[in-house]
C-alpha cells in the first residue's frame, strides 16, 4: 500500500470538523478588525523567497521544496505566506487602494524539515498582514488580534514574548559588536554558522546546533543597540500593551528565522511544550526589497497543527436529522423527492443509495446516529401515512407522508 509522504498528515472528518470550528471563529475575529482574505499560489518563483526570506536562512538554505518546471524555471513550494502576499500586493497594484491594507490568509506551507512533534513538512498557517503603517499602533493592533485568537479559543498557558531587532541603521553597529564576539570563537561554530559569519552574522544566533547555542549564550543583544527611533517605537508598543493589561515578557534572544524582520518581533509560546504557536513581526524593508515603494508592514502567522493540539472543540459534529428508509422503485422515488425538499430547507437527510435491505438500512441509520427514522414501504406509499421514530427514545408516531408533517415531527 502506498503511504503518505513523511511529514504530511491526513485530516479525517472528525478532525476536519474541529478545524472548521477554529477557522470560523478566526474568520469572525479577522472580520471584526476588517481584515480581508487573500489567497496566493502554492508555488512561486524561487527568487521570491531568496530575496525576502533571505539567502542565509535555514528555510532557504535547507528547507525549500525547489524544482525546475518543464519550462526550465526554478519553482518553490511556498515555505511561508508573507513573501507571496507582498508579491501579490505589488503585482495587483494594491498599494493604490486605501492604505493600510489589512489581509489574512489560511494556506498550506511546505518546508523540508526534520520531522518531529510540531514540525511537519506540509503544515498550515493562518496569518495576517497590515501593509502601509509604520506606527506602533499597527504593532499593537496585530498583537491584540493575535492574542484574541487564544482568548476566543479558550487556550490557556500561552505566553506572549516580545523583542525588537532594530532597523538596518542600528543593526550596522550591532553587527560589528556581534562579529567581534562570535569572531573570538568562530572556529568552534558549525560550518553553516561559519558560512554566515560574513554575510549575515545575526543568523548565527538562530542556529539550532547545541554547541553553537552554548557559544551564543553571552552574545550581545540587539535590544541594547537600538537607535533612538527604534527604541521609542518599542517603548510605545510596550507602554500601550501595559495600559491594556496585556501580559508579555521581553525575550531579547528572539531573532526569528526569516531575514525580512525589523523592529518589533513577537512569539506566542505554548508553555506546556515550549513550542511557538504564533510568530510574527514588523518588516519595513520587504515591500521595497521586492520592487515596491518604501512601505512599512507587520504581520503574524500561526501554525494551525500546533494550535489544534491545544484546542478542545466546543461543539460536536452535526448528526443527520432524518434517515428515510425505503425499498422499491416508487418508494425510492418518493424518498428521493422528500430528501431533496428537506435538504433544500437546510435539514441533514440521509437515504439509501446502495439499494440495501430494510434491515441493513436500519443498522446504518443507527450507526450514523440519525435523530429520526422515517419508513417508506409499499403500504405507506399507498395509504399516504408513515411512521416516524425518534431514535434516542424509540417513540414512534404516525404522520401523513408530506413535507409539513415530517418537518413538524423532526422539529419537536
Ligand atoms: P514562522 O515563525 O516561520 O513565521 O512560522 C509561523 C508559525 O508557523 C510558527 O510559529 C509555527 O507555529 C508554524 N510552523 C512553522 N514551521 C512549521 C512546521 N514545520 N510544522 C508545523 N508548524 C510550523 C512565518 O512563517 C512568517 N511568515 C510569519 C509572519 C507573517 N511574519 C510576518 N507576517
Amino acid at each position: 500500500m502506498i503511504q503518505k509522504p513523511k511529514g504530511t498528515k491526513d485530516l479525517l472528518p472528525e478532525e476536519s470538523f474541529k478545524w472548521q470550528e477554529v477557522e470560523n471563529k478566526l474568520k469572525k475575529i479577522f472580520d471584526s478588525y476588517n481584515f480581508k482574505e487573500i489567497r496566493v499560489p502554492v508555488f512561486e518563483h524561487t527568487e521570491l523567497f531568496q530575496r525576502s526570506v533571505g539567502e542565509t536562512t535555514d528555510v532557504v538554505q535547507k528547507e525549500m521544496y525547489t524544482f525546475e518546471d518543464k519550462g526550465g524555471r526554478s519553482i518553490t513550494l511556498r515555505p511561508e505566506g508573507t513573501a507571496g502576499v507582498i508579491r501579490a500586493y505589488l503585482e495587483n497594484g494594491m498599494g493604490s487602494m486605501p492604505s493600510p491594507t489589512k489581509l489574512w490568509y489560511n494556506m498550506a506551507m511546505y518546508r523540508y524539515e526534520n520531522v518531529q512533534k510540531g514540525r511537519l513538512r506540509e503544515f498550515h498557517q493562518i496569518g495576517a498582514e497590515i501593509i502601509g503603517s509604520s506606527s506602533y499602533l499597527a504593532d499593537v493592533e496585530i498583537i491584540l488580534m493575535a492574542n484574541e485568537i487564544f482568548k476566543k479559543l479558550n487556550i490557556p498557558n500561552i505566553k506572549l514574548t516580545l523583542n525588537s531587532i532594530g532597523c538596518p541603521k542600528c543593526r550596522q553597529e550591532y553587527q560589528k559588536v556581534l562579529k567581534e564576539f562570535i569572531g573570538k570563537n568562530l572556529e568552534q561554530y558549525c560550518d553553516t554558522c561559519k558560512s554566515r559569519f560574513e554575510k549575515n552574522p545575526m543568523r548565527i544566533l538562530d542556529c539550532k546546533e547545541r554547541k553553537c547555542k552554548e557559544l551564543n549564550i553571552n552574545a550581545p543583544k540587539m535590544i541594547d543597540y537600538l537607535c533612538e527611533e527604534c527604541k521609542e517605537h518599542f517603548e510605545n508598543v510596550q507602554e500601550t500593551l501595559k495600559n491594556l493589561k496585556l501580559d508579555y515578557e521581553i525575550n531579547s534572544s528572539i531573532v526569528r528565522g526569516l531575514d525580512y524582520y525589523t523592529k518589533t518581533v513577537f512569539e506566542f509560546i505554548d508553555e506546556t511544550t515550549s513550542l511557538t504557536v504564533l510568530g510574527g513581526g514588523r518588516y519595513d524593508e520587504l515591500v521595497q526589497e521586492l520592487g515596491g515603494p518604501k512601505t512599512s508592514a507587520i504581520g503574524f502567522a500561526l501554525g494551525v497543527e500546533r494550535l489544534m493540539e491545544m484546542y478542545k472543540n466546543e461543539e460536536e459534529d452535526k448528526k443527520p436529522d432524518l434517515y428515510i428508509l425505503s425499498a422499491g422503485q416508487n418508494e425510492n422515488q418518493k424518498a428521493l423527492e422528500l430528501s431533496q425538499e428537506l435538504r433544500s430547507k437546510g435539514y441533514i437527510i440521509e437515504k439509501d443509495i446502495c439499494e440495501r435491505s430494510f434491515g441493513s438500512q436500519m443498522k446504518y441509520s443507527n450507526k450514523i446516529n440519525a435523530r429520526y427514522l422515517l419508513v417508506i414501504g409499499e403500504n405507506e406509499l399507498q395509504s399516504g401515512k408513515a411512521k416516524i421514530k425518534e431514535m434516542k427514545t424509540g417513540v414512534e408516531s404516525e404522520i401523513s407522508l408530506n413535507l409539513e408533517e415530517i418537518i413538524k415531527a423532526i422539529e419537536k
